[in-house]
């Protein structure tokens, strides 16, 4: 007996003669249709069905970070959802070679009827941007003009609303700064840290006193180990660290990078496996959109040269600059600045170690 008493077809399921009666092209409104207007209209297409897969999963990733506790069970979903994001990434990335088939020329046959519509109006990718943690305070403005100016009012506000929610990075940041390893007992990760880079920073410059060429050789190095060491005690120092926030050089609280970092150094601590496949995972997750961005900035540069884009930005220029600036975990890639060497790591103390380790001892199980 099926579970569903009513029969399914294949093509009433995927509503098929919707989804294969959406591709109109507009050159046949103004004359003989654009061979090459099919596929830009397709690939557009299949590019929101992947936003919309990517953002159902985003959407219940987000949901679970709101919760208050984020236990092991759902941190590997999130992590098993995010690899899937990943994966449809590298697919979106790839597809940029299929427009890519399509001459400027032939672009040309249909560009002009499409003004003033644009991918700023992809209400989707500004979804996505927003809920992974882009504000307006960090992304870049076209021409001093916001890309609002081109939204209906409808979307314009479901963005704006969206804008006033959490985003995930905040929700990443809460995460990881109420992380309890920490500080445990009188166990402080940041004091055994800062120790730990001392002397690291210590055993640098004896070296380099004595292996140095010529006096100036020696200056220039000893530069670079006092500015690393700069570099390290803003770390430690909420003050500090405070006015690179303020500078724009990192984005997360002092105490989420300080666990990042602990997490990242001790990866292999069973307690931090899946947290540290959910940090490079967001890491990744960033990555990828800027490759995207790179790659559909080089298209639009082949297609277009030096022209405007049709929702006027300044077409590459505007693009290749996103791909610096739009950035959500950058944070994540800052951290190497601070990763020291495992020979250079301490060894955790023995009541760390075993909170951190699976407490199910053999012949204590809970059968
Ligand atoms: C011939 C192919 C394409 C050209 C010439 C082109 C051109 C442009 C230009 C010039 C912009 C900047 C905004 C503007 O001034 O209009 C833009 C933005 C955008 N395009 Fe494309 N595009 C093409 C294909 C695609 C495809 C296949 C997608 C897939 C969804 C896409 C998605 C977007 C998105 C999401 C934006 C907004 C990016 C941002 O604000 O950072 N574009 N495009």
């Amino acid at each position: 007996m099926p579970k569903n008493p009513e029969a399914v077809y294949y093509s009433d399921y995927l509503k098929l003669d919707q989804l294969l009666d959406a591709q109109e092209p507009h050159s046949k409104r103004y004359g003989a249709e654009a061979h090459d207007e099919m596929l830009f209209i397709i690939v557009h297409q299949v590019y929101e069905l992947w936003f919309k897969q990517v953002l159902h999963e985003l959407r219940a990733i987000h949901q679970d970070f709101s919760k208050p506790l984020l236990d092991d069970k759902a941190l590997y979903l999130v992590a098993h959802r995010l690899r899937r994001v990943l994966t449809i990434q590298d697919l979106m990335n790839d597809q940029v070679a299929v427009i890519e088939t399509m001459t400027p020329q032939e672009f040309l046959e249909f560009r002009d009827y499409l003004v003033p519509a644009s991918g700023f109006q992809s209400i989707q990718f500004k979804e996505l941007e927003i809920r992974l943690g882009l504000t307006r305070h960090t992304r870049i403005a076209f021409d001093q003009q916001s890309f609002y100016n081109r939204l209906n009012d409808a979307d314009r506000s479901y963005l704006e609303n969206l804008e006033e929610q959490p985003t995930l990075f905040d929700r990443v940041d809460a995460w990881l700064a109420r992380m309890p390893f920490l500080e445990f007992e009188d166990f402080k990760f940041w004091d055994m840290y800062q120790r730990a880079v001392n002397a690291a920073l210590d055993h640098d410059e004896a070296i380099i006193r004595a292996n140095a060429a010529d006096d100036q050789q020696l200056q220039t190095e000893l530069e670079g180990i006092q500015a690393n060491r700069d570099n390290f005690s803003a770390l430690f120092d909420q003050q500090r660290y405070q006015q690179l926030q303020e500078k724009g050089v990192v984005r997360l609280s002092q105490r989420a990078m300080l666990s990042a970092l602990f997490i990242t150094q001790y990866r292999e601590e069973p307690a931090f496996h899946l947290a540290w496949q959910v940090i490079t995972s967001l890491a990744e997750v960033d990555e990828k959109l800027t490759i995207w961005r790179y790659k559909h900035a080089m298209m639009v540069q082949r297609m277009l040269g030096t022209k405007i884009g049709t929702g006027g930005s300044s077409g590459h220029d505007y693009l290749r600059r996103t791909t610096e600036q739009n950035r959500v975990f950058k944070d994540f890639f800052a951290m190497s600045t601070y990763l020291l060497p495992k020979s250079a790591l301490p060894e955790l103390p023995g009541r760390v170690r075993k909170a951190l380790g699976f407490s199910l001892e053999i012949g204590k199980s809970t059968g």
